[in-house]
């Protein structure tokens, strides 16, 4: 029987023109049907049509996941984060999940480099008042060179963002709770021991975590508390590691001197958001991955996984693998 695979984008804001020839060729039908971010009845209602899911943002939980296990064969993401999908309830379910890693990490860590540079010399605030006729409406900024950058996590995001800053006279510390490879001299880095070193000593910190259970809310006051006045904040991972009332505040009162933020807690975030209108504060629409070469690569991934699993074989990105034995 033909094999179903829903996706949960729109094709008029994402080209999936690619998907389309690759499951035209293997002969799967396509359904592309995006669904607001956190209804659980559309995600069973699509699910239960699905042989194979594309995930974006629909919630994948104990309920979801057990209401659509006799259709849902394979669920991979649409990007690296796995944040919405429920892995251990997905195990239950019997339903392997996948991701893509790596292939969007480039175009994350250029949108973690742009927050940077603009949030240290406010290019944002000078482009809108130029367009507004203000002529000069420069503001005096901060140099990126000669600085420290510190990084938590040094995954696949981390490490292209090392790299794309070899050019600038910078000293990067990096905290990552799990990698096992520190050797300082291969990638140009030195490793702290703990995160409070990145807070207390970075004139940057760029956050480059996953969300998990451990992760949820702990960039708080407590951690904004040890970062020196001057410091930024940059986040394109996820907005819920932060704690945002906490981040509120330390903007507020000037415990740290601004942030670039690509994620937020809630998204679309409410329109009183109060960081949505801070002088010191640019937020991007969660736009990290969004370029053509990381759609293309992720495209490819995600096609050959799908036809890889089809053809009865385990894809070498699914989280978890036990699954099958399940
Ligand atoms: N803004 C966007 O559009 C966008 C796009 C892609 C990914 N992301 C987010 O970025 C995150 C990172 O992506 P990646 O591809 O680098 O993932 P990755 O899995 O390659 O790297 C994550 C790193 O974080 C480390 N880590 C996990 N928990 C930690 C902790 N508590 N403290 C310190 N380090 C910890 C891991 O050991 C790993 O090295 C994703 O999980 C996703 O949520 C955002």
């Amino acid at each position: 029987m033909k094999k179903t695979v829903w996706l949960n984008l729109d094709e008029n804001k994402v080209d999936v023109t690619y998907l389309d020839k690759r499951f035209a060729e293997s002969g799967y039908e396509f359904i592309k049907c995006p669904i607001d971010t956190g209804d659980e009845e559309k995600t069973i209602e699509m699910g239960k049509k699905a042989d194979a899911v594309i995930s974006t943002w629909e919630p994948w939980n104990e309920r979801t996941l057990e209401a659509v296990k006799d259709k849902v064969q394979y669920i991979v993401r649409y990007g690296a984060g796995t944040d919405n999908i429920d892995i251990p309830a997905a195990t239950r379910a019997g339903i392997p999940v996948g991701n893509v890693p790596g292939a969007n990490s480039a175009a994350v860590a250029e949108t973690a480099m742009l927050h940077i540079l603009n949030v240290g010399r406010r290019f944002a605030h000078c482009v809108e008042g130029v367009r507004k006729g203000i002529w000069p409406s420069t503001i005096t900024g901060t140099e990126l060179d000669g600085k420290t950058v510190g990084l938590l996590g040094f995954g696949h995001i981390g490490k292209q963002l090392v790299r794309m800053m070899k050019g600038f006279d910078v000293k990067v510390l990096v905290y990552d709770a799990y990698i096992q490879d520190k050797d300082s001299e291969k990638w140009g880095v030195t490793f702290v021991e703990n995160q409070d070193e990145i807070f207390k000593n970075s004139d940057i910190v760029s956050l480059h975590i996953p969300l998990t259970e451990e992760t949820q809310g702990s960039i708080n006051k407590e951690k904004f508390a040890l970062m020196k006045k001057s410091a930024y904040l940059i986040n394109t991972c996820r907005g819920g590691v932060i704690n945002e009332e906490d981040l509120i505040e330390a903007l507020k009162t000037g415990q740290i001197a601004g942030a670039g933020l690509d994620v937020l807690c809630q998204e679309p975030p409410k329109k009183d958001n109060p960081l949505l209108q801070m002088e010191n504060v640019f937020v991007t629409s969660h736009m990290g991955a969004a370029s053509l070469e990381s759609e293309h690569r992720s495209q490819v991934i995600i096609a050959d996984c799908i036809d890889e699993f089809f053809s009865g074989k385990m894809p070498y990105n699914v989280k978890n693998p036990e699954v099958k034995n399940s």
